[in-house]
């Protein structure tokens, strides 16, 4: 990767725009709006997406207004500058384009290609991808030079990373907004390859991988999350799994496989799980009470 950037390359953001209304997209939506005060749009697929991500949104704000975190001024601030649109017409005017919809390389590569052709020449195009090649995602593009890898962790609000992926033909001004723009968010930027996983999932899709795998060959669920205690891990690698989220967590394991399949496990019983929704039982307050029945009998 490319020493530190020029800072005094970096362009200025005067405007978010976010595609994908999802739970990862709408926390960082809430971080842009907050940290860059500038108006912050988003944008999915049909209009009850959009809703979705900004009650999501607005909920949190509210959240933060109720913890005395912001004044009612700021509270009212927010909810002023964050908007939903279905027009991507709307993203014109828009400097900095993040996505974050589903994690399939065609259909990441399809909506870069179709946010072009409404925004300016100029504009930064980041990927919130958690392990597809960067550099691939923006193969349909005119301008490629203007895309970059700006990988958040679950939950945004406190994981304090974000990988900023170089592509080798991300130019020096991309790179610099990006770094900048982290530093205006308050997150430690790290400048990785554009590499399988990058550094953090790799690592992940290792512990994980090999969590679900002694699970695969026939070790409870239980006896994996007690053998791993003494690591000390915030959370076990099952909770793991569920806080990124059992499709996305099989979609990184599975991208792993793809590129190096004598070192990563695939899982067909994470899919199953997947498809099944959840691997713990929990009370109406998110608490963990067990694990899932059916999610035990899946394995
Ligand atoms: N959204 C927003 N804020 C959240 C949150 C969420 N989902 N979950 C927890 N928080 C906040 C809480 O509100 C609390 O903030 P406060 O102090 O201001 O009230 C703070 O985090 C601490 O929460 P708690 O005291 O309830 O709980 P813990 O001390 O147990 O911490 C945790 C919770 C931070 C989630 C911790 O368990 C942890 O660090 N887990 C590991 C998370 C991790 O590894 N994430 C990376 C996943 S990989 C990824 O995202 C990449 C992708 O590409 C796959």
């Amino acid at each position: 990767p490319a020493g530190a950037p020029d800072k005094a390359l970096a362009k200025k953001v005067t405007k978010v725009g976010v595609i994908g209304a999802g739970l990862m997209a709408s926390q960082f939506a809430l971080l842009f709006v907050r940290r860059l005060k500038v108006p912050v749009i988003i944008t999915d697929l049909d209009q009850a997406r959009v809703d979705k991500g900004l009650d999501y949104i607005r909920g949190e704000i509210a959240t933060l207004l109720s913890k005395k975190r912001i004044s009612p001024d700021e509270s009212n601030r927010l909810n002023h500058l964050i908007s939903g649109t279905t027009d991507k017409a709307d993203f014109a005017d828009a400097d900095w384009v993040i996505e974050a919809v589903f994690e399939e390389l065609g259909v990441k590569q399809d909506v870069f290609a179709d946010i072009e052709q409404y925004i300016s020449e100029t504009a930064v195009l980041a990927t919130n991808t958690s392990s597809l090649s960067v550099e691939a995602i923006s193969a349909k593009l005119a301008h490629p030079e203007r895309v970059v890898g700006f990988h958040f962790f679950n939950p945004v609000a406190v994981m304090p990373l974000v990988e900023v992926v170089n592509t080798p033909l991300t130019d020096e001004a991309t790179l610099s907004t990006a770094m900048v723009t982290a530093a205006a968010l308050r997150k430690n930027a790290v400048i990785t390859r554009d590499t399988p996983g990058f550094v953090v999932n790799r690592i992940l899709a290792k512990l994980l991988g090999e969590a679900m795998h002694a699970v695969d060959t026939g070790t409870p669920f239980d006896v994996v999350n007690t053998a791993l205690d003494p690591f000390g891990l915030p959370m076990s690698s099952f909770e793991l799994l569920e806080l990124v989220g059992l499709k996305v967590g099989a979609h990184v394991l599975d991208t792993h496989h793809a590129a190096f399949p004598d070192r990563f496990f695939e899982s067909e019983n994470l899919h199953k799980l997947a498809e099944h929704g959840k691997i713990f039982e929990r009370d109406a307050k998110g608490r963990i009470k067990g694990f899932d029945k059916t999610a035990v009998k899946i394995v």
